[in-house]
C-alpha cells in the first residue's frame, strides 16, 4: 500500500563542517552507525522497504554503505569481526535502494520534486535523516504509516519547539482533531518568534501524497529562495486535507554539534550499552 521512501541526502551539511568536507554528512556515525542506515532502519520497520535516494556529488559513500564490499567482506569471513556486519546485512536483505542524483540544490520541495522518478504515482514516506528520531515503541514511520492508513492524506511530523528555535523549522497552525492530532490550517517556513502561528515545528517525517509532485512545480522559490516542501504542502492543505502528527518518541536535530553529540551520548548509553 506504501511501499516507499524517499531520502533527500544531496545537502552540504555546512553545520558540520570540517567533518562534511568529504564525506556525506549522512554518514556521520551516531556510535557506530551511520545516520542514514537509522533512518533507513526506520522506514523499513514501517514496510517502506523500497527506498529512493536523492543524492549528489560527494555522496558516494551512501550508496558503497548499502552495497557489498567483497574484499572487507572476505578478509574477515569466518572471524569473530564478521558479526559487526550483522546490522547492516540484515538492512541490505530487507531493502531495495535506488539513487538519482539533485544536480543544483534548490531546496528541500526540490530534492523531493527530484525523487519523482523513483517514486511514481504512489504515496510515499519522506526521511530527512539528519533529524534522528528514537521511540520507545514503534518508530515514528511505522506510527505515520498508520494514521495515513486511516485518513489518506499527507501527515507532517511535528513537536513542541522553544519560542527562540522555532526559525529553523517549518511551523505549523492547525485544528485538534484528537490528542496529538491537526489538520493543518497554515504553515510558515522558517518564521520569526512574531510570525509564527504556534510553537508546533515540523521534523523530518513526511507522508505525501503523490499529487505534491505537481504542487512542487508549481510552487514558486519561497524562504532563502529555495523550493519550500512547507509551502508545497500549504497548497495542498487548501485544497484538501494535510494531518500534523505529534509523534511518540525523542527526536535530535544530528545536523548540529549539540543534538548529535546528545544523540551520541543517548544511543551510547540507552541502545549500544543496554
Ligand atoms: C527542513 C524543512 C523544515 C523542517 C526541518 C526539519 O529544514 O524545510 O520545514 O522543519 O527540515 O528538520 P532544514 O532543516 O532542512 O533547513
Amino acid at each position: 500500500m506504501i511501499k516507499k521512501c524517499l531520502f533527500p541526502v544531496a545537502g552540504y551539511g555546512t553545520r558540520f563542517l570540517p567533518a562534511t568536507k568529504a564525506m556525506p554528512k549522512e554518514m556521520l556515525p551516531v556510535v557506530n552507525k551511520p545516520l542514514v542506515q537509522y533512518g533507513v532502519e526506520e522506514a523499513i520497520e514501517a514496510g517502506l522497504n523500497d527506498i529512493g535516494m536523492v543524492t549528489g556529488r560527494g555522496k558516494r559513500a551512501i550508496a558503497d554503505h548499502f552495497d557489498v564490499m567483497y574484499e572487507l567482506e572476505d578478509q574477515i569471513s569466518g572471524t569473530s569481526k564478521e558479526e559487526y556486519l550483522t546490522g547492516i546485512r540484515e538492512v541490505m536483505g530487507e531493502a531495495s535502494f535506488s539513487f538519482t542524483r539533485q544536480v543544483e540544490m534548490r531546496g528541500l520541495g526540490d530534492a523531493i520534486l527530484n525523487g519523482r522518478r523513483l517514486i511514481g504515482d504512489e504515496p510515499f514516506g519522506v526521511v530527512l535523516s539528519d533529524d534522528l528520531c528514537i521511540a520507545d515503541g514503534e518508530g515514528v514511520m511505522a506510527q505515520m504509516v498508520k494514521l495515513y492508513k486511516q485518513f489518506r492524506c499527507s501527515i507532517v511530523a511535528i513537536q513542541e519547539v522553544p519560542e527562540d528555535q522555532l526559525h529553523k523549522f517549518g511551523v505549523i497552525a492547525g485544528e485538534k482533531i484528537k490528542d496529538g492530532l491537526y489538520q493543518i490550517t497554515d504553515m510558515v517556513e522558517k518564521p520569526t518568534a512574531e510570525e509564527a502561528p504556534s510553537n508546533l515545528a515540523i521534523i523530518g517525517r513526511y507522508i505525501l501524497t503523490p499529487d505534491i509532485f505537481d504542487i512542487i512545480e508549481d510552487t514558486p522559490p519561497g524562504k532563502n529562495g529555495e523550493v519550500q516542501i512547507t509551502d508545497a504542502l500549504m497548497t495542498q492543505a487548501k485544497n484538501g486535507c494535510v494531518l500534523a502528527y505529534k509523534f511518540k518518541g525523542k527526536r535530535f536535530d544530528c545536523g548540529s554539534v549539540e543534538g548529535f553529540v546528545d544523540a551520541t551520548n543517548y544511543v551510547f548509553n540507552n541502545i549500544y550499552n543496554a
